[in-house]
Order: structure tokens, then C-alpha cells, then sequence
């Protein structure tokens, strides 16, 4: 079973869950979502996080606000002043436009909430009761279609990695770099660029049972059926190096705790450690020759925001020659924004850079101290800053196209053209 950042009872009684990421790796705690201004706070504060994830719970959230107006659980009943169902749906989307509004960079949300927009202000029907199952198969074939894509975005980023280092030559072991979160904990499910590593990872262990049952026959490759040639392979993922990602540590909370979880080999490091690790690993047995990163929105040209610190690892691939792709789904591209200056950059609060927090480890046990009654961690804040230092804390940043060595989505992997330019819009031709 992998990790579920959401949970969803999709009868009656309609029921949003959602695992709360600021408790995390110390805490499994899952909160109710019940209306819009809930899933608003909890992208907000990031209790969930991570582009497809945050789409997909506002859409939810919209369900399950309205099965509980219709049962009159709704708590903020009077809010929708009812006359008739122009009035309801003028109410419904006021508060869709505060939804968006939660996190500006990530595309997928105000995509996912715009659209559903459209589709009720053209939808002609009588009743709140006809529009539910309307909004209701809105939201769950963004949540199904989210998760089925993840799989191709996983196989397709793992077929294009391998045959690249066989067409470079490359033999033997490697390791990948990732930023962030991009794993079952920012999506529906197994992942973006995360979800690719997971593939990469299951082609390893198939790699290694084959080896361990080789009958000896000497085989001839040419002579074997596609899917039995590739596990003659030799080339092998061996581990993976994920970024710390300060100031939230999306990268040492979440995306270590997935691979411990997976025990996909691993290793933590924290952001200024890369440029020195990839030239120890450089003629090591598992040198780095990719890494794979998700995006919050990558515009027509194929400038891509993804999480801070983004720009300056894609340099970093740049120097040492290592492939860097961008892995999401088609819902993460914005081809309305020209390149990446018509991107807004969300700021975070300071509080979140100036402390860490985590669970407070009880140093004679190793363990996290635990509340007694409620068997919760305790969770700490810690300062790491001098009081009063002014602070800048873009949540975000912007890697220029030309950095970029392909983009993986669900329906193939986008490479340059001998001009040097992305053609995104052919994927919605
Ligand atoms: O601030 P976050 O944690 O929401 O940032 C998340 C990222 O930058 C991810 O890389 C991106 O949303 C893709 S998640 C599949």
C-alpha cells in the first residue's frame, strides 16, 4: 500500500481526508476537508502541497461542500443566501475564485478550478441536485486521470533515461538528484519525478531477480523478445540523492520519508552538498547522470517554476554534464504565459525560514517524544536565525528553457528542436 496524501469516500456520506504534511515524517495524521475555505487554509498553510495534490483537493473540496449543503450539514449554511440556482452558483463561484487564489504558482489549481468554472456557468441545469453529479465527475476524473497519468509519466521518464545512457555508451550503475517533494505525497499517487525514480527502481530489482535466477544459457539478445532484451541490460539505477530542499525540507520530511518507506536506496543531502558530490561520484561505480525534478508550471517556451533552488541544480547539470528533465503532467503546463518573466513567485512567510520544524527526538532514545494523551509527536520549532534579520523567502524559481534536457508527460518525453525550442502545444494537438 503506498503512502495516500488523500483520502476519499466517494458515496454518501461524501468524507475528504488529507494527510497533514506539516506533521510529517514524525506524524501520520489525517484531517477532515469539508468546504472550500477548509482545503483554501490547508494549501495555504500546507498541511498539503505539491501542484497536481493541491488541484486535486480544491476540486474535491468542492464535492463534498456541496453533498453537505444538499444534506444541510453544510456549516456555513447561510452563506449560500438561496433564491434559485443562478444564485447558488453565483455563491459557488465567489468562493472558487478565493480557492485559487490559496497558492498562485502552481498552474494545476487555478486550471482544474477555472475549468469547473466554465462548466457551470455553461451548464443549463434546474437544481442544485442536478448540478452535483456534474461537479462530482469533474472532480474524480481529475483525481482518476491524475493517477493513471503518474504511471506513464513514470515509465516514459524511465524508457527515455535508459535509452539515453545506452545511447551515450554508458554502461554499469548511475544515481539521480531530485529537489523537493514530487512523490505519492504531491499527487493522487505514485508521483511525478519521484514516480519516475519508483520505475527506474522497479527496473533495477526485475534487473536483479533475472540475474539471480540466470539459467547460465549464453543469449543470444537479438534473438529474444523485446521486454526480455531490455533485461539484459547492464544498465542499472543504483540510488538516489534527494535534496534536503530548505527552507521546508520537502526534500529531508517528505521525500526521505517515501523512500524509507519504498526502501528505494537512498541518499540524504542538503542543498549546498551537490556540486561537491557529483564530482566525488564523478568516476565512482554509480556516477550521477540525471536528474529528474517535477514543475508547478512550465509555460509555452518550456521555462519551468518548480521549487526554489531548481534553477541553480539545473546549472549545476549544466557544468558536469548531467541530463535534467522536467517531469509532469500535461495539467502543469500553462501555454497562456509566454516564458518564464510572466510567472508570479509566490512568498512564503518568514517565520518559515528563519525556523525548522520537526519533531523534538529524545537524544538517549533516538525516539520523538510523544504527547501523552495523544500519542502525537510533539512538534518543535526551532530557531535557526538571528532575531530581527529581515528575510526574503520565494517559494519558487524560474530554470530557463535552455536548461532544460526534455520534459516528460504522460502522452511522451518533449525535446528540443534543432532551434533549441520546446513545441508544448504539440501535446494538445
Ligand atoms: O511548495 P511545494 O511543496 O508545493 O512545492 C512543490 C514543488 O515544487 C513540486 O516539485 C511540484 O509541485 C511538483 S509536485 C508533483
Amino acid at each position: 500500500m503506498s503512502l495516500q496524501a488523500i483520502r476519499f469516500t466517494r458515496s454518501e456520506p461524501y468524507q475528504l481526508r488529507i494527510l497533514d504534511q506539516l506533521l510529517l515524517p514524525y506524524t501520520e495524521k489525517y484531517i477532515e476537508i469539508n468546504t472550500t475555505v477548509d482545503a483554501y487554509n490547508a494549501i495555504k498553510k500546507m498541511q498539503v502541497r505539491g501542484a497536481p495534490a493541491i488541484a486535486i483537493v480544491g476540486a474535491i473540496s468542492v464535492i463534498v461542500e456541496v453533498s453537505h449543503y444538499l444534506n444541510g450539514k453544510f456549516k456555513d449554511q447561510s452563506f449560500y443566501d438561496l433564491i434559485n440556482i443562478d444564485n447558488f452558483k453565483r455563491q459557488l463561484i465567489k468562493r472558487l475564485n478565493f480557492l485559487i487564489t490559496s497558492r498562485p504558482t502552481a498552474v494545476n489549481l487555478s486550471n482544474a478550478i477555472n475549468e469547473l468554472i466554465g462548466i457551470i456557468n455553461n451548464s443549463s441545469v434546474q437544481s442544485i441536485d442536478e448540478l452535483f453529479p456534474i461537479i462530482f465527475e469533474f472532480g474524480t476524473e481529475l483525481y482518476d486521470n491524475d493517477f493513471k497519468n503518474n504511471f506513464k509519466l513514470g515509465e516514459n521518464g524511465k524508457d527515455w533515461i535508459l535509452n539515453d545512457l545506452r545511447n551515450q555508451g554508458f554502461n554499469g550503475d548511475f544515481s539521480v538528484l531530485t529537489i523537493c517533494n514530487t512523490g505519492s505525497l504531491a499527487t493522487s499517487g505514485y508521483g511525478t519525478a519521484l514516480g519516475v525514480v519508483r520505475s527506474l527502481w522497479n527496473h533495477s530489482k526485475s534487473l536483479i531477480e533475472d540475474n539471480n535466477n540466470n539459467d547460465g544459457d549464453d543469449h543470444d539478445e537479438n534473438q529474444l523478445p523485446p521486454n526480455k532484451r531490455a533485461k539484459l541490460d547492464t544498465i542499472k539505477f543504483s540510488r538516489v540523492y534527494p535534496l534536503e530542499t530548505r527552507p521546508y525540507n520537502q526534500g529531508a520530511r517528505l521525500t526521505a520519508y517515501e523512500l524509507v518507506y519504498e526502501k528505494i536506496p537512498s541518499t540524504l543531502i542538503t542543498d549546498s552538498m551537490v556540486t561537491y558530490l557529483t564530482s566525488t561520484l564523478k568516476n565512482s561505480s554509480s556516477p550521477i547522470k540525471v536528474c529528474v525534478v517535477g514543475a508547478d508550471r512550465i509555460v509555452k517556451n518550456g521555462d519551468t517554476a518548480n521549487k526554489i533552488g531548481t534553477y541553480q541544480l539545473a546549472l549545476i547539470c549544466k557544468q558536469f554534464g548531467i541530463k535534467f528533465l522536467v517531469v509532469a503532467p500535461k495539467t502543469t503546463i500553462d501555454l497562456q504565459t509566454l516564458n518564464g518573466d510572466g510567472i508570479i513567485v509566490e512568498q512564503r512567510p518568514s517565520i518559515e525560514l528563519q525556523n525548522v520544524s520537526g519533531g523534538i527526538i529524545n537524544n538517549q532514545t533516538n525516539q520523538v517524544i510523544r504527547d501523552e494523551e495523544t500519542g502525537f509527536a510533539i512538534n518543535g520549532k526551532v530557531g535557526v536565525a538571528a532575531p530581527g534579520i529581515e528575510v526574503w523567502n520565494p517559494s519558487f524559481d524560474i530554470t530557463p528553457h535552455d536548461l532544460i534536457d526534455g520534459i516528460v508527460t504522460e502522452d511522451g518525453v518533449i525535446v528540443k528542436d534543432s532551434n533549441g525550442e520546446f513545441d508544448l502545444e504539440s501535446l494538445f494537438k
